[in-house]
């Protein structure tokens, strides 16, 4: 594997769950995998799974980790081409990801969607520039559109629990107080399109994701039918991805946060959140704490899902 941005680099999915559950049983196996290489990971945004466990995964492949929170300590980059820099940013992005590619052999790199430009957001403009100018492997520990670490967890997580072969999965918008990204609920479902789950997605009108992420969902915007007969309830809040509205908040509906209401009508759902989770915005307390709620497990496979990654990158260099 050369970069890690979408489901499309891992391959077949049923070979990466293997994979995943075999490491999970030995995850020192493959330590000599790293010896000498060096993973770098950038951070414009904050973390805390994904700093811990990626860091976590590499130090099982045997790898040395440098982490860069670009919005502390380091320069601020400035990342348009054309512009004349004389305001407060005195380093280009054109400059700083040559230099930092040539202290490591990896990138993983966290950058959020600014909610300025749809376009630039969609096209993965800082990510884009990582790929094109580090010369190293470069894997996404959340972008713009995607955060395909967190899906692959989610996917060993619901293999784990699954008890028919094709559950169904309920993908439920849930309100939040800031404008979050769609990064996680866009990835989630081109994940589990790809998977071939009974896939549904629920959300207040307004809140459509792009067509090339929803896929072959249903769209179902009465809360409580999709949750009907559900085997696993994945709740997330988003702003608005369509038309003018693109970053903004249209809804703030307490009706659509997860509770016993919602969970009764399901087939004794597991809850699921990629955390940080907002309790009695997102889900009650009752539903988070209940033994139903794999928000913690799938937290763990965080660690399983960035060692596959960082497995088949450090392969790719042998
Ligand atoms: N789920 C997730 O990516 O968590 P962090 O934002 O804390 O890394």
């Amino acid at each position: 594997m050369r970069n890690f941005i979408s489901v499309k680099d891992i391959g077949d999915l049923d070979a990466a769950v293997k994979e995943a559950l075999e490491i999970k049983t030995d995850r020192y196996k493959y330590s000599h995998l790293g010896k000498n290489k060096t993973l770098m990971m950038v951070f414009f945004n904050s973390s805390l799974r994904t700093r811990l466990s990626t860091q976590k995964a590499a130090l099982n492949l045997g790898m040395n980790v440098i982490v860069l929170d670009i919005n502390q300590g380091a320069w601020k980059l400035e990342t348009e081409r054309g512009v004349i820099m004389d305001g407060d940013k005195p380093e280009h992005i054109l400059e700083a990801i040559p230099v930092m590619g040539s202290y490591c052999d990896v990138i993983g790199v966290r950058s959020f969607a600014h909610f300025e430009s749809k376009e630039d957001d969609y096209n993965e403009v800082i990510l884009d520039q990582f790929i094109k100018y580090s010369g190293r492997p470069v894997f996404s520990m959340e972008a713009a559109t995607r955060h395909p670490l967190q899906s692959l967890a989610d996917l060993i997580t619901i293999e784990e629990h699954k008890t028919r072969k094709r559950p169904k999965v309920v993908l439920t918008w849930a309100p939040h107080p800031k404008a979050l990204p769609q990064a996680v609920p866009n990835s989630f479902a081109e994940w589990m399109n790809a998977a071939d789950y009974d896939f549904v997605i629920t959300h207040p009108r307004g809140y459509e994701l792009a067509p090339e992420f929803v896929g072959n969902a249903r769209v179902e915007h009465d809360q409580m039918k999709a949750f009907e007969g559900a085997d696993f309830i994945y709740a997330k809040n988003w702003a608005a991805y369509t038309g003018g509205n693109y970053g903004k908040i249209l809804c703030t509906d307490r009706s659509w946060t997860v509770s016993d209401r919602q969970m009764s009508v399901t087939d004794n759902a597991f809850f699921m959140h990629c955390l940080p989770v907002r309790r009695n915005m997102i889900v009650t307390d009752d539903i988070i704490e209940s033994p139903r709620s794999l928000v913690i497990p799938q937290a763990a496979n965080r660690e399983i899902s960035a060692t596959v990654v960082l497995k088949r990158i450090l392969e790719g260099l042998q």
